[in-house]
């Protein structure tokens, strides 16, 4: 692969991929970043990397189809990794618009893209999530073979790109991989989610709030152990394949939230009002909020080799320390939009119940 097109490379798996690609795989060709600068994304990401020769950096909106195919005409694209979408579950309740837009007839727009370059396009990777499968009860586990059964309309909107994906590589012959993958935590994630958002709520002394009653089980996979699977199976994998990418490390929420405090505490020092377990609320439920989500990742280990290397216990403390330690990057993406969808979504404080 010599021109690998990235789209979403200003989000947060994103910017991570583009920094193992380039930073930790010795590879030489020239990387495409696809974006179009929503507000999850942030160029400061990955500002240093502006005078690699081989970084390119192009602003489009991948549902805007001639902008697509101009960056198919001024680039010899011949691999294609697709991560832009609109991510937020909570967002997409309140909002399904954007993510239909975005996740299907932007995809489609790529697949078409991907599909007039013709032989010289030797892979398309599409990224994808757990979520497609649904929720499942207290056992059991996610394999490639279980039938899709998207619960929010952001999954039922990655659940169609996945079928887009598919239908283009059995119609007409397009070499795609895809990727199911877990809950992803670490460095550059907005703080809109529920990690970044714990710790740095629990940094300013502000109320943690956790949904329903706390159990919902999520599988949670360092971000960097992502990246490297998605170059696995980018430079490996089986054309027509699905590979699951899990972490193999599942935890209800609460407990999570009770393990950010603790580091905030032992990290940033401890609050005079006592220790920030005791910021945990209570607030009403995500509504349609799947319990519990499993991946059994088996055949990405045993027929490309990967395993996640990072433990949640090293990879929490790394992302606490990240987040107390770039606060120039915290304030840059907590914009208005940031502030009037934190006031939108969780209201006053006063809404929850103290635990
Ligand atoms: P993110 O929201 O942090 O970033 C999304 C990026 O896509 C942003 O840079 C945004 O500007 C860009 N984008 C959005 N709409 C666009 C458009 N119309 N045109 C061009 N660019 C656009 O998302 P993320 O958490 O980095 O997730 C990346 C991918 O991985 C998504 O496809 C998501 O479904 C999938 N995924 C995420 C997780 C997770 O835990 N975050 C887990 C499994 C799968
Ligand atoms: O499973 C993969 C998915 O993981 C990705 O496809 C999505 O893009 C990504 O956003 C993530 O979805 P979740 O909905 O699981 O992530 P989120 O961080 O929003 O929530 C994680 C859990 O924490 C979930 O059970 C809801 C709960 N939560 C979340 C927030 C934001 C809370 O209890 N309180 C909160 O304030």
């Amino acid at each position: 692969m010599e021109c690998i097109l990235v789209t979403g490379g200003c989000g947060f798996i994103g910017v991570n991929f583009i920094r193992h690609v380039l930073e930790e795989t010795g590879f030489d060709g020239v990387l495409v970043n696809l974006d179009k600068l929503t507000y999850a994304a942030n160029p400061l990401s990955l500002a240093d990397l502006e005078g690699d020769p081989r970084y390119r950096f192009v602003r489009a909106d991948l549902c805007d189809r001639d902008a697509v195919d101009r960056v198919f005409a001024d680039h010899p694209v011949d691999a294609v990794v697709h991560f832009a979408a609109e991510s937020h579950v909570d967002r997409s309740i309140r909002g399904p618009g954007a993510f239909i837009h975005t996740n299907i007839v932007g995809t489609f727009h790529l697949l078409e893209a991907a599909r007039a370059a013709g032989s010289r396009l030797k892979r398309f990777h599409h990224v994808s999530t757990d979520e497609v499968f649904g929720s499942l009860g207290e056992t059991g586990f996610f394999t490639e073979d279980t039938p899709y059964h998207p619960n929010s309309p952001y999954s039922a909107s990655k659940a169609a790109s996945d079928h887009l994906v598919r239908a283009y590589a059995h119609t007409y012959g397009l070499p795609v991989t895809l990727t199911n993958c877990s809950n992803n935590y670490g460095p550059y994630q907005f703080p809109e989610k529920l990690i970044p958002l714990m710790i740095l709520n629990a940094l300013e002394g502000r109320p943690l709030p956790v949904y329903g009653d706390g159990q919902n089980v999520r599988d949670w996979l360092y971000v960097r152990d992502h990246a490297t699977a998605v170059w696995r199976v980018l430079t490996q994998g089986q054309d027509g394949r699905t590979y699951n990418v899990g972490g193999i490390n599942e935890l209800p929420n609460l407990e999570v939230v009770h393990r950010i405090a603790d580091l905030v505490d032992e990290l940033a020092g401890a609050r005079p009002e006592g220790p920030r377990r005791g910021l945990v609320t209570f607030v009403p439920d995500r509504p349609g909020h799947d319990r519990r989500y499993a991946i059994d990742c088996r055949r990405i280990q045993e027929e490309l080799g990967w395993r996640p290397e990072e433990s949640f216990d090293t990879g929490l403390r790394r992302t606490v320390a990240w987040y107390l330690d770039r606060r120039d990057w915290v304030e840059q993406v907590r914009s208005g939009e940031y502030q009037t969808w934190i006031e939108t979504h969780y209201g006053a404080p006063a809404e929850g119940v103290r635990a």
